[in-house]
């Protein structure tokens, strides 16, 4: 989610792009971050959303527990650590945001901007699809159905139905597209200050009590021991989408950003807090939901496998054990939360792809983000129906909405990474970079990230992204 509070001068720049303040409108001054916890907060704020809340802990459920963590948690010190590195120093050097800073270091790699402006086009109407889903849950426990939420059939009767997922999810879009359209994206910061740490205080508190349930301690097991056989090319693929996902790396988000951080800013220690932030969020909504699922379905594998419904059917039942008055006022203010996640993290989405219309069109800003408002919904269409009355239209297995995602995130993504790796290590020369985060103080994992971006992380997203798309197209198994 979003939290430019210190930061960003939206209003000057009219977005969050920095080629359009510096091209278009060369007299405007360009924003910039304040302070370093102001970057810090903001990106932080942009990588915190529905990824760690909604995907992270379905994910983990899905690929095997304490296998897919353990593989998450050595990617996110490792690639995590080095892209965001160089995503944002990137941005500080060019000044510019994605679509343009690979333009302006190399003519020929502007193609890679564009790659990176497509993924959080294809994300938006999904998420915005989710997004509906809590506001859905939130709808029905302020309206006194926490109950019935907590029911076997209450999700699945919901998601298939053709009209109620797609009436929330338009109200959902239109919502993040007034806020976009009016930018009063500093008031929604102003207020993700104090939402976001009630929502970490309430997830930790809900998190005690799950764990604390009888039966909980297989559930726990199940997240934190790794089971080496359950581990294949698969867990690492899908822990590396994730972690792009999750920290908004691989589609130009953090280049913007980092355009906009100080040059007097520390960049080496600004990625440990976020990172720790990120990670942090994840693996604690981790085991808020999974030990939940685990004990009220018996281990029941398909149930822990079912992906993006599992945090819809494993809280209510938590919420549930509290009794109708007591769990009913306890998923109102959790659904509020992560509702409120969820739409300052689409508006930071929608905010970008406003800018990359703004740019790329020279339309104005009403025009773009009607022109992005109306291709949301119409791209969202299939990934609601998808559960329903679409569901037989399947590719490989995956719903409609599981389709984009895994376009985006275990496709789309590690490609833009790969190449950014390329662009850094062989096209600019790490030094350019390193240059650029030396410049107040020592780098201390200069080597580690030469050789990662060099080297370790080209070849291993490679081997990676290869293997998974011949295992797709049915070469072989993995
Ligand atoms: N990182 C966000 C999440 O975890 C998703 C997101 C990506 C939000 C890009 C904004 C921009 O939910």
């Amino acid at each position: 989610m979003e939290e430019n509070n210190t930061a960003v001068d939206m209003q000057d720049n009219q977005s969050l792009d920095g080629q359009n303040s510096q091209e278009n409108q060369p007299k405007k001054k360009r924003g910039g971050f304040t302070s370093k916890i102001g970057f810090v907060l903001a990106a932080a704020g942009s990588a915190v959303g529905l990824g760690n809340i909604w995907r992270f802990p379905y994910l983990a459920a899905k690929y095997g527990g304490g296998i897919f963590l353990l593989t998450y948690i050595i990617l996110a010190v490792t690639f995590g650590f080095v892209l965001m590195i160089a995503e944002i120093a990137l941005g500080r050097k060019t000044g510019m945001s994605a679509i343009n800073a690979f333009k302006k270091l190399n003519k020929k790699w502007a193609f890679l901007g564009v790659l990176c402006a497509m993924i959080p086009i294809i994300i938006l109407p999904y998420y915005s699809v989710i997004g509906g889903w809590v506001g859905k849950y939130f709808f029905t426990y302020v309206s006194g159905g926490g109950m019935s939420a907590a029911g076997d059939n209450f999700f699945n009767g919901f998601i298939s139905s053709p009209w109620q997922p797609l009436l929330f999810f338009f109200i959902f879009v239109s919502v993040v597209f007034v806020v976009v359209l009016f930018g009063v994206e500093k008031g929604v910061e102003k207020v993700s200050k104090f939402l976001m740490p009630a929502l970490v205080a309430l997830t930790i508190g809900v998190t005690i009590y799950t764990l604390t349930m009888p039966g909980s301690a297989e559930g726990i097991k199940y997240y934190l021991l790794p089971d080496f056989k359950k581990f294949s090319v698969k867990t690492v693929l899908a822990a590396l989408g994730q972690l792009f996902y999750s920290m908004s790396l691989a589609m130009g988000i953090m280049i913007t950003y980092g355009s906009y951080m100080k040059k007097q800013d520390k960049i080496e220690s600004s990625v440990h807090q976020i990172e720790v932030f990120d990670t942090g969020i994840a693996l604690l909504s981790g085991l808020m939901i999974i030990p939940a699922a685990y004990t009220f379905s018996g281990g029941n594998p398909e149930t822990l496998g079912q992906g993006p419904g599992l945090m819809f059917v494993a809280l209510p039942k938590v919420f549930a054990k509290f009794g109708s008055v007591g769990g009913g006022i306890l998923g109102a203010l959790f659904f509020a939360l992560v509702l409120f996640a969820a739409l300052t993290s689409a508006i930071s989405l929608m905010e970008t792809v406003v800018s990359i219309v703004i740019d790329k069109f020279h339309l104005s800003r009403k025009k773009s983000s009607l022109i992005v408002y109306v291709g949301t919904l119409l791209l969202g269409i299939p990934s609601s129906l998808g559960f329903g009355v679409w569901s037989a239209v399947s590719v490989g297995g995956m719903t409609i909405l599981d389709m984009f995602d895994f376009l985006s995130n275990s496709i789309l993504m590690p490609i833009a990474a790969l190449l950014t790796c390329v662009f850094i290590g062989y096209v600019v020369g790490c030094r350019n970079l390193t240059d650029e985060i030396e410049r107040n103080g020592p780098f201390k994992f200069k080597k580690f990230f030469n050789v990662m971006i060099k080297y370790v992380c080209p070849i291993c997203i490679a081997a990676i992204l290869v293997t998974s798309i011949l295992d797709a197209f049915g070469v072989f198994s993995i």
